[in-house]
């Protein structure tokens, strides 16, 4: 049994091989429903328990398909209906219930601590589906999707990262380091990765570079990211945050200069920090990204739960 907490905790060599079998089942789903179950069924009897205690979509719902094409089940969970966050049962306890009843925990968290907690409880696997400090499934599956559209293992690309030093961007530079790609950040001086962030920057290998000028952050990329300045439960002055990323919007001119067939990326929802002619483009492939999400996390609960071939 694994758990899926950080990108930086996990050997990238198994990384590397969730990708890979995220690939070979992908292909082999080719004319199959999203309801359709794999021929091989790894998962069979086997329930996925996911909580939420932010808003979610896409991680809802690939995690629902991810499970089902496996074979097994889901369940999910909303906290204001469980005794823990009513009742004040612990985290123990309920980790204890969820292990009992289920073969491996989803949980979308807005307190890191939390996971921590419930990792030392559970004794089924459990997968960080977002926290305020990572978003390790969205990127492992980001990665598999610039490999998949560019025909080329990640650490031949310039990825570019033009927006707020969040969640996403952290797990964007832990996987920097894990698949050794140059990653290049614009964002405003204020809105820079906090210094543990840095710490961890600099301890490991000078492939990543942070602008304060979006230009130069775009300059010959293969791929240029971006994020929602505001992220869920971002206590700011919000008025003044996106004032001060306006200069950062990606635009048709800050394409310009990325290279020729650049692709932008999104892992949605989206706010003001792309135009719609971006968004829209041919450049833009956030529809083929989130589809994608399916496909890899169905490879990390095989992961978590020693089943990858
Ligand atoms: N990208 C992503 O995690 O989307 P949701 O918040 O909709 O799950
Ligand atoms: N950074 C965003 C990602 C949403 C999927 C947030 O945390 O709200």
């Amino acid at each position: 049994m694994r758990h899926f907490i950080n990108l930086h905790d996990i050997p990238a060599g198994d990384l590397r091989k969730i990708i890979k079998d995220a690939k070979k089942r992908k292909t082999l789903r080719n004319r199959l429903k999203n309801l359709d179950v794999d021929l091989d069924a790894p998962l069979k009897g086997n329930l996925l328990i996911q909580m939420f205690e932010k808003s979610s979509l896409r991680t809802r719902l690939s995690f629902y398909l991810a499970i089902k094409q496996l074979g097994g089940s889901t369940l999910t969970l909303r906290p204001d209906e469980l005794h823990l966050s009513k009742g004040g049962e612990s985290i123990a306890d309920t980790a204890k219930i969820l292990s009992n009843f289920g073969n491996v925990f989803m949980l979308r968290t807005d307190n890191d601590a939390k996971l921590e907690e419930f990792k030392k409880y559970l004794s089924i696997p459990i997968i960080n589906g977002l926290s305020p400090s990572s978003h390790p499934t969205q990127i492992l599956s980001d990665i598999f999707t610039i490999e998949e559209i560019k025909k080329k293992q990640i650490s031949k690309l310039n990825i570019a990262w033009i927006g707020d030093s969040n969640n996403v961007l952290n797990s964007l530079i832990a996987a920097s380091i894990k698949f050794s790609f140059v990653l290049k950040i614009g964002c405003p001086k204020k809105y820079q990765p906090n210094k543990n962030i840095m710490k961890y920057i600099n301890k490991n290998k000078n492939k990543i570079f942070i602008y304060n000028n979006p230009r130069q952050a775009a300059h010959g990329a293969d791929v240029v990211f971006s994020d929602k300045v505001i992220s869920m439960n971002d206590k700011v002055n919000k008025k003044n945050k996106l004032n001060q990323f306006k200069k950062f919007r990606i635009d048709r001119k800050l394409l310009s200069f990325a290279n020729k067939d650049c692709i932008f990326l999104h892992c949605l929802p989206r706010g003001a920090e792309v135009d719609e002619e971006v968004f829209a483009s041919r450049k833009s492939k956030v529809w083929q990204q989130a589809s994608n999400r399916i496909h890899v996390q169905k490879s990390i609960l095989l992961y978590c739960l020693n089943k990858l071939r």
